[in-house]
């Protein structure tokens, strides 16, 4: 589809309207996001592609990466960014990284063709995905991509295809185990810290050239990253005197934490609602009292929520900046880096997507669960709006159709739930319990926030035979197919 701005002028037909939790958690909002014309992509974007449709905007995420670059300026520091494409597949973001300088982190063969045939350099590219196949690896070798290397089955294999090509393969050597606050930060990735002179042999290094090292923590948490770069460098020196190799980068992985919501209220105040519930002093705010695997026992809740953080205080540039300021000795880590003429690396995913994207999805039918709750049916299933955080805290998007659909039945849905077109008594779009204080009819567009980072793709699945949601790419002229719908 190409919607050409200033086209066609057809009267808006879609409306905000509003929508919120019970317990609100307004979403953060980009300025595309509430643009005037946004009513209008929406019919468009239905009209074209039924329901569900994502959209995404490649402008907040150069400016994401660019804020990130910028970091380094204090300490003369070199910071290049990879972005995890895994986070979102959509090829416009590919495309943005090859014209704005910014590389891309590839996680499979066809996401390397991909940003090959998009034209980004191999020196651009960083490949880490989790298994490595021959075919991978050969190609990785013969376009001079560097390799992040895992294990010592990795290592041999590289080593192998190499030598049997004559040529050096470029590598990095993912690390992990490194020490934290007394601990070690154990991981099922990577070569143990400590590990490190054995699995650097001579023969592994006369076939592989050892351009860096690359670690990749779970969670968001700066101290942790702190510590796990100065053990990196601290093997960087040793590596340099030991085996009189320098290295040219140190590659801290993903992780950059944002901020999904604008109310660190709110989100506490979620939280505080949904402990009374569970407690039996205050009203549900999910489905069921839903718990997400929290139980009360004798006045006391148990168990863990597996949520992401929707809201953080420390986010993007500024946590990083607290990673490239911290110090030891003296010495910051930054300048530490710099004076080593070592690149600091990172591979954004989620961070870099923040504010690039939304899902919308149509209205299908309202009803009445037999416990007597209300059920909004939207045209999508949960998988086109999921990642492994066991819900999404922000409320969506209420956009009413101004033209409803003639002779719909009057359904008091004053409150409700968001249910998907799975088959499953537990295909909720969402647990909680959202408010239509000026109602919610079949044909309105509800428009969950914020999305592009793994939100849209990472679950998405053709289960019972339904198709994936199309990509449109929303631009300052245009809204049009991304290349990987096409
Ligand atoms: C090796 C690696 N790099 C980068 C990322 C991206 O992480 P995030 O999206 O949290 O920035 C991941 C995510 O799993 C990863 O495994």
């Amino acid at each position: 589809m190409t919607m050409q701005n200033g086209g066609r002028k057809s009267a808006v037909r879609f409306e905000r309207s509003r929508l919120e939790g019970v317990a609100p958690l307004t979403a953060r909002l980009e300025p595309w996001m509430k643009d005037a014309r946004f009513g209008q992509i929406l019919e468009k974007g239905r009209d074209l592609h039924g329901s569900p449709f994502n959209l995404v905007n490649t402008e907040p995420f150069v400016r994401n990466l660019e804020r990130l670059k910028t970091v380094g300026c204090t300490h003369d520091l070199d910071i290049a960014t990879f972005f995890a494409r895994k986070a979102n597949k959509c090829l416009s973001f590919v495309h943005a990284c090859r014209e704005n300088g910014y590389g891309v982190d590839v996680a499979s063969e066809i996401e390397l063709d991909q940003a090959l045939r998009c034209g980004v350099a191999s020196g651009k590219i960083a490949c880490t995905a989790a298994v490595k196949s021959r075919s991978l690896l050969s190609k990785c070798l013969e376009r001079d991509v560097c390799v992040v290397l895992d294990n010592s089955d990795e290592i041999d294999l590289a080593v192998s295809l190499a030598r049997d090509s004559q040529k050096t393969m470029k590598v990095a050597l993912r690390l992990s185990g490194f020490e934290h606050a007394g601990l070690r930060l154990e991981s099922r990735f990577g070569f143990p810290v400590g590990d490190i002179g054995s699995v650097l042999s001579d023969h592994v290094l006369a076939h592989l050239e050892l351009a860096g090292l690359h670690f990749h923590l779970d969670g968001y948490c700066y101290q942790q990253r702190v510590s796990a770069l100065w053990q990196c460098l601290d093997v960087s020196d040793w590596i340099l005197q030991k085996k009189g190799v320098r290295l040219g980068f140190i590659d801290c992985g993903g992780g950059v934490p944002i901020s999904y919501l604008a109310s660190a209220e709110q989100w506490q105040g979620f939280w505080s609602r949904h402990d009374a519930a569970l407690l039996g002093t205050g009203d549900p705010v999910t489905f069921d009292n839903d718990g997400y695997g929290r139980v009360s026992v004798d006045g006391r809740l148990f168990g863990n929520v597996k949520r992401y953080p929707f809201y953080q205080e420390l986010v993007q540039e500024e946590w990083l900046a607290k990673i490239v300021n911290s110090s030891r000795r003296g010495e910051t880590l930054g300048g530490s880096l710099a004076g080593r003429r070592l690149q600091l690396r990172l591979e954004p995913g989620r961070s870099a997507l923040d504010g690039c994207g939304v899902t919308v999805a149509e209205v299908a039918y309202r009803k009445r669960h037999s416990n007597g709750q209300i059920l909004v049916g939207l045209a999508m299933n949960h998988t086109q709006c999921r990642t492994s955080s066991v819900d999404f805290f922000a409320d969506p998007l209420l956009y009413r159709c101004a033209r409803p659909m003639p002779d719909q039945r009057e359904v008091p849905t004053d409150s409700g739930f968001l249910v998907g077109s799975y088959c499953t008594e537990s295909e909720f779009l969402s647990l909680r319990e959202f408010r239509f204080p000026e109602g919610i009819a079949v044909g309105d567009l509800v428009v969950f926030p914020n999305t592009a980072g793994y939100f849209m793709h990472f679950k998405e699945s053709r289960s019972h035979q339904f198709p994936l949601a199309k990509n449109l790419v929303v631009t300052p002229r245009e809204v049009r197919l991304d290349q990987i719908d096409w």
